[in-house]
C-alpha cells in the first residue's frame, strides 16, 4: 500500500462513525481507498472473493483502523454476480457496524481478448462480474442506504470512449456501470442517495494497467500529467466524492488519469503485441 498523502488535506476524523462495505475490497485500488476512508475514522467491510487475499489486506487496515479509531471486517467467498452472496455479506456488514454509509462498487474482471477468441461465455462472465455486480451491490444495499441517506461510488474506466481493441467486453461493461450510476443518481436524488462513479486511467501496480500497457517504455511522456496514475489519486478522489464537500454532487463521472484519455493513446493497435492481432486473422469460431 502507498504512504497516505491526503492526510495532509483531509480533514482528521472526516468519517468518523460511518461506515462503508467495498467490493473488490482487496484489490490494488481498492484497498487503498479502504485504507484512506479508514484513516479518517470511516469503518470497512472487505469484500471478496479470495478468503486470503481479504484476510490479508484485513491485517494490513487493522493497523490503520487502530490509530484512527475505525473497524475493519472482511468477507471473502462473496460472487458480486449472486445477489444471494452480496445480500449475505450486507447483513454480516450491518451486523457489525449497524449500518451502511457508503458503499464502493469495485469488483473487476478483465482480461485481454481478440473478438475471433472471445467466447459468449467470456462476454458474459466479465459483464456480469462489472455491470450485474454493481447492480447486486447497491440492491443489496439498498435497504441501508435509504435509512443511512448514503453514497454509492461506481468505478467504471475510460475506454468505452472510443475504441479500445481486445476490451470489447470490458468497454461493454464499463459503459454499462456509468449508465447504471447515471440513472440511479437521478432515481434516488429525492430520497437523498447519491450516486458518482470514478473513471481510473492507468493506474501503476494494477492488474489492468500491466495488461493494457504491455509496453511500459517511454509510456509517462504519454500522459498530459507526466506520470502513471498512484492508487492514492484514487483514494483522493472517493474521499472527495463522500464527503460533505460533495453535497451537491450527483450523477458524475470523474475521470482520474493524468488527462490521458484526451489523448486517446490505449486504442492505438500499434501498442498491442502482433500475437493479439494474428488471432483475429485465425479461422472464424464461435
Ligand atoms: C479469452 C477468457 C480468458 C482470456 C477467461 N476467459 N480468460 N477468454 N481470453 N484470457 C473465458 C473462459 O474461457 C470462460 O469462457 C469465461 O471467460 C469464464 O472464465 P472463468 O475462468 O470460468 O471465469 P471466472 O473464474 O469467473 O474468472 C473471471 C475472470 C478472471 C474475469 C476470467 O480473470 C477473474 O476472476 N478476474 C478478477 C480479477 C481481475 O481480473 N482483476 C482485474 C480487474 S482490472 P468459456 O467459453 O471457455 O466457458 C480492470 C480494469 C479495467 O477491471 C479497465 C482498465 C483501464
Amino acid at each position: 500500500m502507498e504512504n497516505h498523502e491526503y492526510f495532509k488535506v483531509w480533514q482528521e476524523g472526516l468519517f468518523q462513525g460511518k461506515a462503508c462495505l467495498i467490493t473488490g475490497g482487496s484489490g490494488t485500488i481498492c484497498r487503498q481507498q479502504a485504507a484512506a476512508l479508514m484513516k479518517l475514522g470511516c469503518s470497512v467491510s472487505i469484500v471478496g472473493r479470495d478468503q486470503e487475499q481479504v484476510d490479508s489486506v484485513v491485517s494490513l487496515l487493522e493497523k490503520i483502523g487502530a490509530q484512527a479509531k475505525a473497524k475493519v471486517v472482511g468477507f471473502g467467498g462473496c460472487d458480486v454476480r449472486s445477489i444471494e452472496s452480496m445480500a449475505a455479506v450486507v447483513a454480516k456488514t450491518v451486523s457489525a457496524f449497524g449500518k451502511i454509509d457508503y458503499v464502493i462498487c469495485g469488483a473487476a474482471g478483465n482480461f485481454m481478448s481478440d473478438f475471433n477468441h472471445l467466447s459468449a461465455n467470456a462476454f458474459k462472465t466479465v459483464v456480469d462480474i462489472d455491470l450485474l455486480g454493481s447492480f447486486n451491490t447497491v440492491k443489496a444495499c439498498y435497504p441501508e442506504l435509504v435509512k443511512s441517506k448514503g453514497s454509492v461510488l461506481f468505478i467504471s474506466a475510460t475506454l468505452h470512449y472510443y475504441g479500445v481493441p481486445f476490451q470489447s467486453h470490458v468497454g461493454a461493461a464499463k459503459a454499462g456501470i456509468d449508465a447504471l450510476s447515471n440513472a440511479l443518481a437521478v432515481e434516488f436524488g429525492p430520497i437523498g442517495i447519491r450516486c458518482n462513479c470514478i473513471a481510473p486511467g492507468p493506474i501503476g501496480g494494477t492488474e489492468g494497467f500491466n495488461r493494457l500497457v504491455p509496453n511500459k517504455k517511454n509510456f509517462e511522456s504519454k500522459i498530459p500529467l507526466q506520470r502513471v496514475g498512484r492508487t492514492k489519486d484514487i483514494a483522493n478522489a472517493t474521499i472527495f466524492l463522500f464527503s460533505p464537500a460533495a453535497e451537491w454532487i450527483t450523477g458524475t463521472v470523474m475521470v482520474v488519469d493524468g488527462g490521458f484519455w484526451q489523448m486517446g493513446n490505449f486504442n492505438t493497435l500499434e501498442m498491442y503485441p502482433d500475437v493479439l492481432k494474428q488471432k483475429l486473422l485465425e479461422k472464424p469460431k464461435l
